[in-house]
């Protein structure tokens, strides 16, 4: 049985984990904050086709996917996995989400609820248009090394690595790198240099770009070619 994740809510309505302490997005701009990050570190959307393949430490309220999401337009279809210990009840992330409604193109946030809703178990399949999405639920350090996919592009997006540090352990960045097709990339909000470190010792050419918002640095990476 998994766990879901109680959530408190901040003065502007964004959702705030109890566990971790720590909000699930920037609070006054979370979706651009998603776009800065998580797209534009991993030079998204210009590498993506059908069959591009994003993966993500942390699904939260679905955010990120609804990112990706609007500014994919296809031809074909884009595979998303995510991996999540604590998942959401359907009517919180209905409310973390309520706020973006006009911010992404129609319908896509109803296709998520519509999906999240139906969706139970340990693997939780997510249909959102020109989308395939599968949410893993459990602890990363468990559920990614089982996982026999390698991704184009990931999305790590634990909670901040002082109050999260499970998410970060360089045991799990080597497997983010194990699980990451040649030439592939990552990004995350997160400049620590712990992380940064772990991420170049699994083998990413590991570089800090301007960070969203109030932060100063984010981290991004691709994944060296091995000659
Ligand atoms: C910053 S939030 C993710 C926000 C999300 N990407 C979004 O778009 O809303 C971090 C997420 O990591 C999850 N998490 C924390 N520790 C975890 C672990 N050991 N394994 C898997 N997920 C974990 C939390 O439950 C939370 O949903």
């Amino acid at each position: 049985m998994s766990q879901s994740a109680a959530i408190s809510w901040t003065g502007n309505d964004t959702p705030q984990s109890i566990r971790f302490n720590d909000a699930y997005y920037n609070p006054e701009a979370g979706l651009g904050e998603a776009r800065h990050v998580f797209l534009g570190g991993n030079d998204l959307p210009a590498r993506l086709r059908a069959g591009f393949h994003v993966a993500e430490l942390g699904f939260g309220t679905g955010l990120n996917l609804l990112a990706l999401a609007d500014v994919w337009e296809g031809p074909g279809t884009l595979r998303f996995t995510s991996f999540e210990a604590f998942p959401l009840a359907p009517a919180d992330m209905a409310r973390a989400l309520a706020p973006f409604a006009g911010a992404l193109r129609a319908g896509l946030i109803e296709a998520l609820l519509a999906s999240w809703a139906r969706a139970e178990g340990p693997l939780r399949l997510l249909s959102l248009p020109g989308i395939e999405a599968k949410v893993h639920i459990g602890d990363a350090r468990e559920t990614l090394p089982r996982w026999p996919g390698r991704a184009d592009a990931w999305f790590l997006d634990g909670f901040a690595p002082a109050r999260n540090p499970q998410m970060w352990e360089a045991t799990l960045m080597a497997e983010i790198a194990a699980h990451t097709a040649p030439g592939g990339s990552f990004a995350s909000f997160t400049a620590a240099g712990h992380v940064r470190r772990a991420l170049a010792e699994a083998g990413f050419a590991v570089t800090r770009l301007p960070g969203f918002g109030r932060k100063r640095h984010m981290s991004a990476g691709r994944l060296e070619q091995t000659p």
